[in-house]
């Protein structure tokens, strides 16, 4: 289970401060596919960034599998590169990698063998549906494709999490709602948490459950469904 609690971020805009998370708190269970929905400037990517350790200037707690979050740069480095994924909007594949070799990416970080990178990549583009474009660029695949591959990538290693912020924001309806269904399958197959900040309600609808964020706090209407 990830548990976060009275997480609260503030940025510095010049002489302004803005307060883009206002005391958040909530729990998800491990395989659970969770929406967080709200309105442009709600806080989404701010909570995605804090619980993915991209952002680590925040208050609050989070525990992990009943662990505290590293809060150190070094530690946080090594934690999303063994128990965290991420997809993005823009798939953010590498373009002179082939398909296998940009999912095979983390694997090398982690120091695995060419020979095991290859072979789990393989195996997860597979899963993904995507056995005959191993080698394409990113170029050469369609944009639900360069998805499931940033979804393959963000699988490989087996993380414990992914955290996906607006991933089909550039796709049209159809795929995205494929692409949705496909993180679904995949999180309750393997076990992992799927925590997806959408502004899209069609999208969240493919979800397990949805968190509200409004002007950086947890709507209550959102807490009364959840209770
Ligand atoms: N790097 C930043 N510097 C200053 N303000 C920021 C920064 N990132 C986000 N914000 C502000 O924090 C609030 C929440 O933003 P964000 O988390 O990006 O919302 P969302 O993803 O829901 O659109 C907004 O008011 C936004 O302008
Ligand atoms: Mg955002």
């Amino acid at each position: 289970m990830l548990e976060f609690t009275d997480i609260f971020k503030q940025y510095q805009l010049g002489q302004q401060r803005v307060d883009a998370l206002k005391g958040v708190s909530g729990r998800i269970n491990q395989g659970e596919m969770v929406a967080l929905c709200g309105p442009s400037g709600s806080g989404k990517s701010t909570l995605l960034n804090v619980l993915g350790l991209l952002e680590m200037d925040y208050q609050g707690k989070i525990e992990l599998a009943g662990k505290a979050y590293p809060r150190d740069p070094m530690a946080a480095a090594q934690y999303r590169r063994t128990r965290l994924g991420f997809v993005f909007q823009r798939f953010n594949l590498i373009p002179v990698m082939s398909a296998w070799e940009n999912v095979a990416y983390p694997l090398m970080l982690n120091g695995l063998s060419l020979a095991e990178q290859k072979r789990k990549s393989l195996e997860i583009l597979d899963r993904v549906g995507l056995a005959e474009f191993v080698d394409h660029r990113p170029d050469n695949l369609s944009g639900g494709q360069q998805q499931r591959v940033a979804i393959a990538r963000a699988l490989v290693h087996q993380p414990e999490m992914v955290i996906a912020d607006e991933p089909t924001a550039s796709l049209d309806s159809q795929t995205a709602a494929l692409v949705v269904e496909m993180m679904k399958s995949l999180g309750h197959e393997m076990g992992t948490t799927f925590v997806v900040a959408t502004h899209d309600a069609r999208m969240a609808m493919h979800c397990d459950r949805t968190i509200d964020l409004v002007d950086g706090v947890i709507s209550t209407e959102a807490m009364q469904w959840a209770s």
